[in-house]
């Protein structure tokens, strides 16, 4: 499909379902140790669900993780008596472990994400020297997301945008007449995800950004991430594309290509790399699997010396 007819097919569901009783029920769980918000989206009609970007606790000091908040989801699905059929992740995160290996052993659901992911694979796998075992062509996933992919959550229908720049894999998955577009767009007082990460590129998420705001204006929004704007209390996660397209304070309507791009690479200079950045993203580039265990039994997380 070419970028207009997917954006047309997002807005075609996105009208087809703006009645209030297709609306999907979303529910958040937000870490406020890693600033990520996972979500639960689903079907009232018909109680089929998916869980969007989960968080696995990861303890850096020790080198253990937990399921506390992995386990809010499991009880949440349990007592509303969903039926999950996806684990999506929007991204190979750098911040945060993915529990979806672990929630789709206690609620099932197929672990899907962008099909660029191998790009992703590739570059990481050569960083931390991955070996031959490390297969680079997305197989640790049940389904690799195309642009334009269209797909149901029971009586819902859903589609999946390609918007690379923060990483080469980003993908946005529209969900009846809710957004989950992953760390492209921030909250309109925060403004956007940072585009320096290997593969990553400040012009490309300029673009992935247009398109998402070229959707309906009253699409619910719901990001990864929030760190709470100066001034601003509360944790949010959840915003509209008309918000958006007045406020964000990088990217309202109006603000040209070359003027974001040369505020997104000077503001990204500054920023350091995230704290979990080398467990996350070894273990996010398998899909949420540990490292093959040494001979020892003992599975490690590698940090590679000057090199990112
Ligand atoms: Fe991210």
């Amino acid at each position: 499909m070419t970028d207009a007819s997917v954006a047309s097919a997002a807005e075609q569901i996105l009208l087809a379902e703006r009645a209030p009783d297709k609306r999907p029920i979303v529910k958040t769980f937000f870490d406020d140790a890693t600033f990520t918000a996972s979500h639960v989206v689903h079907d009232p009609e018909t109680k089929a669900a998916a869980v969007v970007d989960s968080v696995l606790d990861y303890d850096p000091a020790s080198g253990r993780t937990r399921y506390d908040s992995a386990r809010k989801i499991v009880q949440y699905v349990r007592e509303n008596d969903l039926n999950v059929i996806w684990q999506l992740e929007t991204h190979a995160h750098a911040d945060h472990l993915s529990a979806a290996p672990w929630l789709q052993e206690q609620i099932g659901g197929k672990l899907g994400i962008g099909a660029d992911i191998t790009r992703v694979q590739n570059v990481f796998g050569k960083i931390f020297n991955a070996g031959t075992s490390f297969a680079r062509d997305g197989s640790q996933f049940d389904h690799l997301f195309h642009d334009g992919d269209r797909f149901q959550i029971g009586s819902l229908n859903a589609i999946s945008l390609h918007v690379p720049g923060h990483t080469p894999a980003d993908m946005a998955f529209v969900i009846g007449d809710a957004a989950f577009i992953g760390d492209t767009l921030f909250m309109p007082d925060y403004g956007t995800a940072r585009a320096d990460f290997p593969g990553g590129d400040a012009r490309t998420l300029y673009h992935s950004i247009r398109r998402l705001l070229s959707l309906p204006e009253q699409t619910r929004l719901f990001l990864c991430h929030d760190y709470k704007a100066p001034g601003r209390s509360e944790f949010a996660w959840e915003t509209t594309v008309g918000a958006e397209r007045r406020h964000n304070i990088h990217v309202h309507d109006g603000v040209p290509e070359e003027d974001f791009v040369s505020m997104r690479t000077k503001r990204d200079a500054t920023l350091s790399l995230p704290n979990l950045i080398m467990p996350s993203v070894q273990i996010n580039m398998r899909g949420g699997h540990m490292p093959e265990p040494e001979e020892n039994g003992v599975s490690y997380i590698k940090i590679p010396v000057n090199t990112l």
